[in-house]
């Protein structure tokens, strides 16, 4: 494997000597990859979680991520790979189906110099995968001009299993020539692909470097994207209903209440989950990190999370579970579970028995709570019980208990002030065990409120972390982690 590195190496050296134009004269540039190295964001914990990938739009599959070398089950320090690593790589994440993501390198300053062909590119990574599993990866560049058309394209990798030699390794690629006149920007693709059975898509990623002989086009830096779309609110109501694909619930007739919220208001159709099974994702949305969960344990986590956001700003919260028997009642009861709502889950919640007094039954503390702004609260967490949620009684029962349960509150006078957000959403798709639902964690989220456009889809691609810095923008929330700072906040269909 060292000889094929080697020949790597030798083969940009000798193509930049015998190129036809004075390339020798002409000094490289510095990588125009950003976040090439997946050091700019968080980690997931465990590295099943899909996490907020900086600089890099993910454009097919279920939840891309980035994994810290040495996490358990993935390549260490050790792995052979790039001497110099950084803490993290790119694989293709726990939905089981093939993933990609994507950066569109600008390259138009180079113009006069690419069209009279004197710019060579030189394109590298490490690409690796595990074991004898022949999952993959490849990176594609494709050069494009003025008006986005194709001119050629410049593939690397995908790295089998057989050149790993059945082992967990990164091998160096490399790609080099000129770029075709008339390229103005280059299309990076990385894909990683799923061959082996199994639930994990195990083609990663490491050090991708594109760079041009010509120093006018300088890289780009990252910085974290601002909010400009979404409206304050004073208050923000999130639910979360379980394991439904998106084509199970919008249009679907098992759930016509949902589905006509989703033409009243607005509907996320690009919209995924973080992670199997549920609980990840409600700590994801509440605290910016899945915590290293990657089961529904009821392990209690000390971790900043919303509440903590939330009271730092003088804000006030509640978390309305349904068929709770009483105010902080922490076990099981009939259908209700501690683990419906996440927030047993942090000891400065649950554990604080202060805090933990705002933790109610969902009826009569609701509608009681919502007849004055004065007693409503900015941020509440809404759960349905183990069977209403849509999981233990299916779509349609979960559907009229959405319509009862929310009455009160989309009824309420505080509703009426106009100044209130409620967002829908799931905690993630039908695939929990089989990951063979073919939606890869899409999953159905409406936006309810008098501040969204009627019928509007929304069709940029979300996860989670975007709903949390959503709700962080609308409360005026500082953000948790990477994930939800780096997490564009939902763009389109304010009103
Ligand atoms: C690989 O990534 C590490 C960590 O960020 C960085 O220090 C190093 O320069 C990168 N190497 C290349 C060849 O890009
Ligand atoms: C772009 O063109 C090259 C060959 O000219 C081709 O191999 C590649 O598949 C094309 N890419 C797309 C996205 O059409
Ligand atoms: C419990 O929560 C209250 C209200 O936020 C806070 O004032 C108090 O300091 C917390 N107690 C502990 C032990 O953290
Ligand atoms: C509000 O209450 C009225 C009458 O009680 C009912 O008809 C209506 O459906 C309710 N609206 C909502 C949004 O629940």
């Amino acid at each position: 494997m060292k000889f094929i590195q080697f020949l790597g190496l030798a083969t940009i050296a000798s193509s930049v000597l015998a190129s036809p134009v004075s390339v020798s004269k002409r000094a490289f540039g510095p990588n125009l990859v950003a976040n090439g190295d997946f050091e700019t964001g968080d980690a997931d914990t465990t590295g099943y979680g899909a996490v907020t990938i900086p600089g890099w739009l993910v454009t097919s599959g279920g939840t891309p991520t980035v994994v810290s070398y040495g996490t358990s089950g993935f390549p260490s320090s050790s792995t052979t790979g790039p001497s110099n690593r950084g803490n993290n790589f790119f694989a293709g994440g726990d939905a089981g189906v093939d993933v990609s993501i994507s950066q569109t390198l600008n390259v138009a300053a180079a113009a006069t110099n690419i069209d009279s062909n004197k710019v060579q590119y030189s394109f590298s990574a490490w690409l690796g995968g595990y074991s004898t599993q022949s999952d993959q990866a490849k990176i594609v560049a494709t050069f494009l001009d003025a008006n986005g058309k194709n001119l050629t394209a410049s593939t690397i990798g995908p790295v089998t299993a057989t050149q790993r030699g059945l082992v967990t390794k990164f091998l160096s690629q490399s790609a080099t020539g000129t770029l075709p006149s008339g390229t103005r920007s280059v299309k990076l693709d990385v894909y990683s692909s799923i061959i082996s059975a199994g639930t994990y898509t195990d083609g990663y990623v490491d050090n991708i470097s594109f760079t041009i002989s010509d120093t006018s086009v300088k890289p780009i830096t990252l910085s974290p994207p601002a909010n400009t779309n979404v409206p304050k609110f004073d208050h923000v109501y999130f639910i979360f209903m379980e394991n439904s694909n998106y084509n199970q619930i919008i249009g679907a007739s098992a759930a016509p209440y949902l589905t006509s919220l989703s033409q009243k208001y607005t509907t996320l159709v690009n919209h995924y989950a973080l992670q199997h099974p549920s609980d990840p994702n409600y700590i994801a949305v509440t605290a910016g990190s899945t915590l290293g969960k990657t089961g529904d344990d009821n392990v209690a986590v000390s971790a900043r999370n919303i509440i903590d956001s939330l009271e730092d700003k003088g804000l006030k919260w509640r978390v309305y579970n349904d068929n709770m028997p009483s105010v902080c009642f922490k076990g099981t009861s009939g259908e209700y579970w501690q683990d419906d709502a996440p927030f047993y889950y942090y000891n400065d919640v649950g554990g604080n028995a202060t805090r933990c007094q705002n933790i109610v039954p969902m009826v009569p503390y609701m509608a009681n709570d919502h007849k004055s702004s004065s007693t409503a609260p900015n941020y509440a967490f809404l759960s349905a019980d183990d069977c209403d949620d849509m999981e233990g009684c299916g779509i349609a029962d979960g559907d009229s208990w959405l319509e009862n349960r929310l009455a009160p509150l989309l009824n309420s006078t505080v509703w009426a002030e106009g100044n209130s957000l409620l967002i829908i959403s799931f905690d993630e798709d039908a695939g929990q065990s089989s990951r063979s639902s073919g939606d890869s964690q899409r999953v159905a989220t409406i936006l309810v409120s008098p501040k969204v456009k009627a019928g509007c889809q929304a069709k940029t691609r979300y996860n989670h972390y975007n709903l949390l810095s959503t709700v962080n923008a609308a409360l005026g929330l500082e953000p948790l982690t990477k994930n939800d700072l780096w997490a564009q906040t939902i763009q389109e269909c304010w009103a």
